[in-house]
């Protein structure tokens, strides 16, 4: 199931890239992200699938097909702070040290001032400097409680896509019912109307691929 969204988020990738050729701001992201693919597989994947996310819950929580076009391009480039971070931290499959996890949790903020510097839009900046924020406040770089809009779908992204999709230290990807459980869970950190509308979305984008609504078990 997981390559299907794979397909389908590249699928969306390739349908906007060519709706918004020339424009400068999409221009920009691409060859940003085509770094990212270059010297990280891993977090190109991630990052796509975060963008399809957001995409979608955009669409469904604001109405709007622009903004979810807009969330598309800032997953896409919400983890580009991850270019700075040395292959011994970024492709390891060992636990890290201290010093190495303040590199990890920096990618947050130069990622923000790299989007900055190439004069990409606020809500790009906005998406990139809350995805690792928390409504209990206990997210990072800040420990702010973010209620913008793209504050709260931003994480939702970035966390269904991370424990979607496998990683080195983690070979198996989880099923969409234990995602979904665990953000229920932890409901104190991510938005509980933005968790029903990522089920929501779910349900039918799996109906469309002929599994049943029973696949969640939770409705
Ligand atoms: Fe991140
Ligand atoms: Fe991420």
């Amino acid at each position: 199931m997981m390559e299907k969204m794979l397909i389908d988020s590249r699928f969306l990738f390739q349908r906007l890239a060519s709706k918004y050729k020339n424009q400068v701001e999409w221009e920009k992201g691409r060859a940003l992200f085509l770094s990212l693919e270059y010297r990280c597989q891993e977090t190109a994947e991630h990052s796509v699938v975060v963008a399809f996310i957001a995409y979608h819950l955009a669409i469904q929580i604001i109405g709007e097909t622009q903004t979810g076009e807009r969330m598309f391009l800032a997953g896409l480039l919400h983890d580009i702070g991850k270019l700075k971070i040395p292959d011994t931290i970024l492709k390891s499959d060992r636990i890290i040290t201290g010093e190495e996890h303040k590199t990890i949790v920096d990618h947050v903020q130069s990622g923000y001032e790299a989007l900055k510097k190439l004069d990409f839009g606020s809500d790009i900046l906005q998406f990139c400097i809350t995805h690792h924020e928390r409504l209990d406040g206990s997210g990072y770089p800040h420990g702010i409680s973010e209620k913008s809009i793209i504050g709260r779908i931003a994480p939702i992204s970035d966390v269904y896509s991370a424990l979607k999709l496998p990683r080195i230290y983690r070979p198996n990807s989880l099923s969409d019912e234990n995602i979904l459980k665990y953000l229920i869970e932890n409901n104190h950190q991510f938005e509980g109307d933005y968790i029903h509308e990522l089920l929501k979305f779910l349900t039918n984008w799996s109906s469309n691929h002929n599994i049943s609504e029973k696949t969640f078990g939770i409705v």
